[in-house]
C-alpha cells in the first residue's frame, strides 16, 4: 500500500525538500516553495527492461535519420531540418501568443503529406478545435483528435494508434492517476513528462508538448523540465503587434539559436520570408535617433531598427529606458560615451528600443546604440541608407563582430548605401559589393563619421 507523503518543490527549478523554505538551495530564488501530496513507494517511472550490454561507437547504428518536413520552413529551421522521430520537442509561451495554431498548422502540413498525426487537448473540445482548423484551412485529409486530460489513457491511445507526430496541448492539464497532486503541479508535470518521454522513445513517435510560460518568463513548472525533453521552442513577440519569434533555445538534433518569424493572421501563422523587410517597414525617415543595425539570429542576419530619445531631464537623477536591448549595456555604453567621446549625458533622459518588439542580446548593435543616442542628442538625423554595426569596448574602442560578411551582404541586399565596420573586421572582399564600407576604429571616430 503506498503512502501519501507532503514535501515541498521549488516552482523554479524542481528541489525538493521536506520543509518550506524561503529561500531555494539548489536555484537560490526566494519565494518558491509549494506543498505537494506525492504517494511513496507506489511506482516507479522507468520501466526495468532487460539488461542491454554495452557497444562500440563504430558499430552503433544510427536510428533512421530522415526527418518528417512540416512544410513551415521556418518551424522546419528552428527544429534543424524537420522532425526526428521518437523526439520530445518542448513549445512554451505566453497565453495566446500561438502554439496551438502553429502546431494545428503543422498537423494540417502533416496528414497532408500522408503523415499520421494525433492531437491531444486538454484545454479545449473538439468542437473549439474544429472552429479554429477552419480558420486556418481545409483539412483535406482525417487527423486524430483526442480531448482528455488523463495520462493514462492517453498512453493507451498513443500505444495503439499508428501515429507518427503526437501533440499534447498544454503539459499542464495533463495528470497521472497515481501523483495525488493537481494538474500542473511540479511532480505531476514532472512524471507526465517522464512517461511521455519514455512513449516517444519506445514507440518511435515525436511528441509536441505545449508549456505554458510563468510571469517570469520560464515555463510553469520546474526547470528541469527543459532537461528531460530534446528539444525546447520558445514563442515571444509583442501580442498587441501580429510579429511572432519562434526560437530554439535547446536542440539535440541540431543548433540552437535559429529563429523562426511568423506573422499573425486573421488566417493562422504565416511565415516571413524576409524578416529584416519586415522589420524595417514604416521606418521614420530623416527624424533623429533612428539607426538601423544587425542582429545575428541564428544562422541568418537581421536588419533591425533601433531607436533612441534623448531629452533633457527634470529630475535629479535622469531617467533611463530600454526595451529589447540590456538595459546594463544601455547604461554601459553611456557612460563610455561621456568619458571617451565628451558628451555630456548626465543632464538627459535616455529612451533605447528596439522597433518591432524584438529582443536582441547581440552586442554588434552596440555602436548603434551610440550613434542612435548622439543623433538624438544633436537632434541630427543620422543617414537613413547607413547600418551600422560594431560592439562598444570600455576603453572606447569598437571592437570586431562575428559574421561581418553576412551582415554587410544583407545590408548590400535590402539597397543600403554605406555600412560602418570595426576597422578590426574589415576585409577586401567587401571592396566588390555596391556598399560602401567605413572603417572605424573608437568611438570618437564613429560618432564624427555619422
Ligand atoms: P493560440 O494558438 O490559441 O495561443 P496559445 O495556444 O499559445 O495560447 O492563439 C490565440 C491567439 O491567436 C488569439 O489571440 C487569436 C489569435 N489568432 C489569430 O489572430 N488568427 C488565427 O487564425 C488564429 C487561429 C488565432
Ligand atoms: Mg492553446
Amino acid at each position: 500500500m503506498a503512502k501519501e507523503k507532503q514535501v515541498f518543490f521549488c516552482k523554479e527549478c524542481g528541489y525538493e525538500s521536506a520543509k518550506w523554505l524561503g529561500q531555494c538551495p539548489g536555484c537560490q530564488s526566494w519565494n518558491t516553495f509549494v506543498e505537494e501530496k506525492i504517494k511513496v513507494g507506489a511506482h516507479k517511472t522507468s520501466v526495468k527492461k532487460d539488461a542491454v550490454a554495452p557497444t562500440s561507437i563504430l558499430k552503433a547504428t544510427t536510428a533512421d535519420e530522415s526527418r518528417i518536413k512540416t512544410d513551415i520552413k521556418e518551424l522546419d529551421r528552428v527544429l534543424g531540418g524537420g522532425i526526428v522521430k521518437g523526439s520530445l520537442v518542448l513549445v512554451g509561451g505566453d497565453p495566446g501568443i500561438g502554439k496551438s495554431t502553429i502546431l494545428l498548422q503543422m498537423c494540417r502540413n502533416l496528414v497532408h503529406t500522408g503523415v499520421e498525426t494525433l492531437y491531444v487537448s486538454g484545454e479545449e473540445s473538439s468542437g473549439q478545435i474544429k472552429m479554429r482548423a477552419e480558420r486556418l484551412g481545409t483539412f483535406d485529409k482525417d487527423m486524430t483528435l483526442l480531448c482528455d486530460n488523463d495520462m493514462d489513457n492517453i498512453s493507451a491511445v498513443i500505444q495503439k494508434s499508428n501515429a507518427s507526430v503526437v501533440v499534447i496541448d498544454s503539459i499542464q492539464t495533463v495528470a497521472l492517476d497515481e501523483v495525488s497532486s493537481a494538474p500542473g503541479t511540479v511532480s505531476q508535470v514532472r512524471e507526465v513528462t517522464a512517461r511521455l518521454m519514455q512513449l516517444a522513445k519506445q514507440n518511435n513517435v515525436a511528441i509536441f508538448i505545449v508549456g505554458h510560460v510563468t510571469k517570469e518568463g520560464t515555463v510553469a513548472g520546474p526547470r528541469t523540465l527543459e532537461h528531460m525533453v530534446d528539444s525546447v521552442l520558445y514563442f515571444e513577440g509583442d501580442k498587441n503587434n501580429g510579429f511572432r519569434i519562434l526560437r530554439g533555445v535547446k536542440n539535440r538534433f541540431g543548433s540552437t539559436n535559429e529563429i523562426g518569424v511568423f506573422n499573425m493572421t486573421d488566417k493562422g501563422l504565416e511565415e516571413v520570408d524576409n524578416p529584416s523587410q519586415m522589420m524595417l517597414n514604416g521606418r521614420p525617415e530623416g527624424v533623429s535617433g533612428s539607426v538601423v543595425v544587425s542582429s545575428l539570429e541564428g544562422s541568418r542576419s537581421i536588419l533591425v531598427e533601433l531607436q533612441a530619445l534623448v531629452c533633457q531631464t527634470n529630475f535629479n537623477m535622469p531617467r533611463r529606458t530600454s526595451v529589447g536591448v540590456d538595459f546594463n549595456r544601455v547604461n554601459l555604453i553611456m557612460a563610455v560615451m561621456e568619458k571617451r567621446a565628451g558628451l555630456n549625458l548626465w543632464g538627459y533622459d535616455a529612451y533605447v528600443s528596439i522597433a518591432g518588439g524584438m529582443k536582441i542580446s547581440d552586442p554588434a548593435i552596440d555602436l548603434g546604440i551610440a550613434c542612435a543616442i548622439a543623433s538624438s542628442m544633436r537632434n541630427k538625423p543620422v543617414d537613413e541608407d547607413t547600418m551600422i554595426i560594431g560592439e562598444v569596448g570600455l576603453a572606447g574602442e569598437i571592437r570586431g563582430v562575428t559574421n561581418i560578411m553576412q551582415r554587410v551582404k544583407e545590408a548590400d541586399k535590402l539597397g543600403f548605401k554605406q555600412c560602418i565596420i570595426p576597422a578590426s573586421n574589415y576585409d577586401v572582399a567587401m571592396e566588390k559589393l555596391d556598399i560602401k564600407v567605413t572603417k572605424v576604429a573608437n568611438i570618437v571616430e564613429a560618432l564624427g563619421t555619422i
